[in-house]
Parts: structure tokens; C-alpha cells; sequence
């Protein structure tokens, strides 16, 4: 990033939300800091929450400034300079809020401005309108929209819609802060910048991969968001699915907006779907129950302390889901690709496991397959577990060692928040790491009919207690084939 930043206006809808207070604004303040942000850029928030701007401030000043390293007071002054705040009615009934940012707009035409949506799906159409009607929209304009986009294949396509009405789909930036993470991006240096991989990466040699997002965290007061959402919205048709885009692309030609964002939709529109009784065989939902996590006694979901009470629907809702997805193309033929993720899981880990086949002639007692790792979050790395001999004399034994590579170890830059990253790449007007309205749907159009099949059984998700690894039925997902998650098999 040698260039010189332009001056923008990032317009914050949701700004004083909860993204917004521990993602948006700790990512701007650190872009700040390392020079990114031009002296004239403006961050303002717009909510209804009836602060002027120095109400604002002093909310970042008071909730944010702990989370970030100030070790130079100015900069953090000229950081809170920046902010403003805008109380707005998005019904457009009361015009004062948009007359205010309408005044503080003008005369800023020609620079970069940036509408970010931090706010609910439903939202999203009928805030495009208002800018639009109240003149807002510049060809510099760019609008960034927080995931899930819509709740299934329908409402995304009406989103999209609605706001493709206002903004041309080049000024539309589909968020997914996965694709933000520098391990992420990794696997696409990995993939495509080494040679030796690509001969490998195939069905020949590889025998499954494994796609997992597991939290510790729970669901405490995000009842109203979750109960809609469950496991599958909220994390696989999103970031675990460009997961597996990344693992299972053909190498695009170049690292453009759109060669990368082809490749991946032809993934996702090669995915085998998974309709009617087949979704009981290759999908697992869960919800956790109350347990011990972190050596802590935690509430059940149905008990977590929220101002919304649980409903009936409450029950139904997975905060683990499991599936065996299949890619069908010439590559990926016969090979599972096996997606998890879990709230209140016993360990924070998002990894990729690449599993390849075992020597197809052992001439020793106990080897076992090569294994590639690709650790996203903690401690980002890459690992490629080899067999060796381990040292001595007599019989020859063998044993599993990695070939490591820590990113914190080997590099020593700071490495920055995926939002860091991505809002630098808004402010940039460079998509590439945004999800394209034909991806979106073509997500949607695979989670569709499991979504369906969820909702239509009366059966309830598998219970497990919160600090363990997911129903049983996770386990025999993969039992069923001889096969083990990661961490059951390296116990
Ligand atoms: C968000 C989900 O998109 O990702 C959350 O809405 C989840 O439920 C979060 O906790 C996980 O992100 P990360 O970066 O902590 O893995």
C-alpha cells in the first residue's frame, strides 16, 4: 500500500452497534495509525441512537480505546477527530438526520464514499433507497453489505435485487471477513505460487478434506439474531463454504476482481446438492446443552441469559452443524470434503485439514497418511505432517512430525484484522476479496433444500453438552467411512 490514500467518507449504518465498536472502528483506528487513512477522511456513523458528535466520541473513547494500543495520544485525538455521528430514521419519515448528513456530505462529490451496512439483512433495501432519494449516491459511491445476505435463496435474490436497483454490482462489496484472514489468503499463495502442490491436488492423491470453524464462545444476548440464523446461515453457506472454494478452485489466470471470483462459483456450482432423505445421511445438526467449557459451568442454549426469551423455534436451532459435501468435476471425484462448526465447542480452531492417501505399499509397521494443516485462527500457520523415523536402534518406528510454519514465528509485521484488511480494500474500490451476487446465490441455491428438509422434520437437533465436540453424530459422519476428524485422530 505505497500509494497515497485519498481522502473518503466511510458512512457507517449500525455505527454504533456491536460490529461496528469491536471490529469497524478498532480497524479503522489501527489503519489510522499506520498512516492508511488520508487527513481529510471522515468516519461517520449513522444510527438511532441520538448522540451528536461528541456524544460519539466519547462512546469510542470510552468502549474501543481499551481494545486498541494507543501508544501516541495525538493520533488517537486526530482518529477521534474523524468521527461523527448522524441519527437517522430509516423509515425516512423524520428528515432531520438525512438534511444533517446530506449537509455534511456536500461539496464532497468526488471523493471515495462508502456506505457500510452493519446492520440486519432487511435493512439493507430499504436504506439504498434513502440515499438515493435523498441524493446521496455519487458514481464514487460504494455500499458494503455485512452478511447473511437474506436468509435462504429467495430474500437473497430480493436483497439483492433491491439494492442492485440503486448501485451497479462493481459499486457492491458483499462482505465475508473470512476471506480477510491472511491464512486464507495464504492458501491462494500456497495453492499458486508453489509448484509443488498443484500435481498432488487432485483425487489421485488426496483422500478427504476437512473444513472446520470451532468457537468456544456461545450465544449470550444474540438470541434475536440466532434463533433466525443457526449454525448453517451464520457460518457454513458463508465462510465455510469460500473455504472450500479456495481448497477446491482450478488456478484462475490472474488474481483479478473477476478471474478468482469465476473460479469460485464454478465450485460452488459444481457442489452435489444434498435433497431429501439424503440430507438425514450427510448432514448433523446439534445444540449445546449446558456443560462445562473453559473449566466454567455454562448455561444450555435454550438458558443462555438473553432479553429475548427462547420460543418454541428456539429448540429447533442447530449451533453445530456437520456435513459431507461432495464437488462434482474431474478433480474432486469421490473425494468428501467434510464441513463442521460448533458454538461452545471445547477449543477455539478454524483449520483446513487436506488428507492425502496412504503409500499405496507399506513396508513398515504404523505409518499413517501425509496431512496438510492450514491453521486460520489461533496461531496462523501451516503444517504438513510426514512420517519419520524415530531415533534408536533396532526395529524401525515410525512417527507422525510436522514440518511447521508459524506466521507469527517467521514474519514479524503486525498482521492485521481481516476487517483491517478488507475495509482498506473498499476504500482501494478492489472487490477481490468480495463475494459477487452469483456466488451468494449460488450458496444459497446448494443450503436450500438442507435448510429445508431441517425445518420440515419434527425431529430436534442432536443435544451435546457445551465443551465437547458435537453430537455423536459428527463422529459417525466421518466413522462410517473409516474416517476421523482431526483431533479425534491426533488424541
Ligand atoms: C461471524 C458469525 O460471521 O463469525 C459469528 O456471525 C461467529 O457467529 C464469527 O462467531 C466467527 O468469526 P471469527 O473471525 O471469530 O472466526
Amino acid at each position: 500500500m505505497s500509494e497515497t490514500p485519498q481522502p473518503a467518507d466511510l458512512i457507517v449504518f449500525g455505527g454504533t452497534g456491536d460490529l461496528s465498536m469491536r471490529k469497524l472502528l478498532p480497524a479503522l483506528y489501527h489503519a489510522d495509525r499506520d498512516g492508511l487513512l488520508a487527513a481529510e477522511t471522515r468516519i461517520i456513523a449513522m444510527s438511532r441512537g441520538g448522540l451528536d458528535d461528541d456524544d460519539f466520541r466519547g462512546k469510542v473513547d470510552a468502549e474501543v480505546r481499551g481494545s486498541v494500543p494507543v501508544d501516541d495520544l495525538a493520533i488517537w485525538q486526530r482518529f477521534l477527530a474523524r468521527l461523527h455521528h448522524v441519527t437517522i430514521d430509516i423509515s425516512g419519515e423524520d428528515h432531520t438526520g438525512w438534511a444533517r448528513i446530506t449537509a455534511l456530505l456536500a461539496g464532497h462529490e468526488q471523493r471515495d464514499r462508502v456506505f457500510y451496512l452493519a446492520s440486519p439483512p432487511m435493512t439493507f433495501g430499504p436504506f439504498c433507497r434513502q440515499v438515493h432519494r435523498a441524493g446521496l449516491v455519487t458514481p464514487a459511491s460504494r455500499v458494503v453489505l455485512e452478511k447473511p445476505l437474506g436468509r435462504d435463496l429467495a430474500s437473497a435474490q430480493h436483497i439483492n435485487d433491491e439494492v442492485g436497483a440503486i448501485f451497479h454490482e462493481r459499486q457492491i462489496f458483499r462482505i465475508d471477513h473470512y476471506l480477510g484472514k491472511e491464512t486464507v489468503q495464504n492458501l491462494l499463495v500456497l495453492r499458486f505460487a508453489n509448484a509443488f502442490l498443484e500435481p498432488i491436488w487432485n483425487s489421485l492423491w488426496i483422500d478427504h478434506v476437512q473444513i472446520t470453524a470451532a468457537e468456544t464462545v456461545g450465544t449470550p444476548g444474540r438470541r434475536g439474531y440466532y434463533d433466525h440464523a443457526g449454525a448453517l446461515r451464520d457460518m457454513v453457506q458463508n465462510h465455510l463454504l469460500q473455504l472450500l472454494c479456495l481448497v477446491a478452485m482450478e488456478p484462475p489466470s490472474r488474481n483479478d476482481r473477476e478471474s478468482v471470483r469465476d473460479e469460485k462459483v464454478k465450485v460452488l456450482e459444481s457442489l452435489r446438492p444434498i435433497t431429501g432423505g439424503e440430507v438425514d445421511r450427510f448432514t448433523v445438526r446439534g445444540q449445546y446443552t449446558a456443560g462445562v467449557s473453559g473449566g466454567v459451568q455454562v448455561p444450555g442454549y435454550l438458558d443462555e441469559p438473553d432479553s429475548t426469551p427462547p420460543t418454541e423455534a428456539s429448540q429447533r436451532v442447530e449451533t453445530f452443524a456437520a456435513i459431507r459435501a461432495e464437488v462434482k468435476n474431474w478433480r474432486w471425484a469421490g473425494v468428501p470434503f467434510y464441513l463442521r462448526t460448533g458454538k461452545r465447542m471445547p477449543y477455539r480452531s478454524s483449520e483446513i485439514v487436506v488428507q492425502f492417501k496412504d503409500v499405496p505399499h507399506s513396508i513398515f509397521p504404523g505409518s499413517a497418511p501425509n496431512r496438510l494443516v492450514l491453521r486460520l485462527q489461533p496461531s496462523e500457520g501451516i503444517r504438513l505432517h510426514l512420517m519419520a523415523k524415530e531415533p534408536g536402534a533396532g526395529e524401525v518406528a515410525l512417527k507422525p512430525v510436522p514440518l511447521s510454519l508459524s506466521f507469527a514465528e517467521t514474519f514479524t509485521a503486525r498482521v492485521p484484522d481481516a476487517y483491517e484488511r478488507l475495509l482498506m480494500d473498499v476504500l482501494a474500490g478492489n472487490p477481490t476479496l468480495f463475494m459477487r451476487r452469483d456466488e451468494v446465490e449460488a450458496a444459497w441455491r446448494w443450503i436450500d433444500p438442507i435448510l429445508s428438509e431441517w425445518e420440515s422434520q419434527s425431529l430436534l437437533p442432536e443435544p451435546y453438552p457445551a465443551g465437547t465436540a458435537g453430537p455423536a453424530g459428527a463422529h459417525e459422519l466421518l466413522a462410517r467411512s473409516g474416517r476421523a476428524w482431526h483431533e479425534e485422530e491426533s488424541r
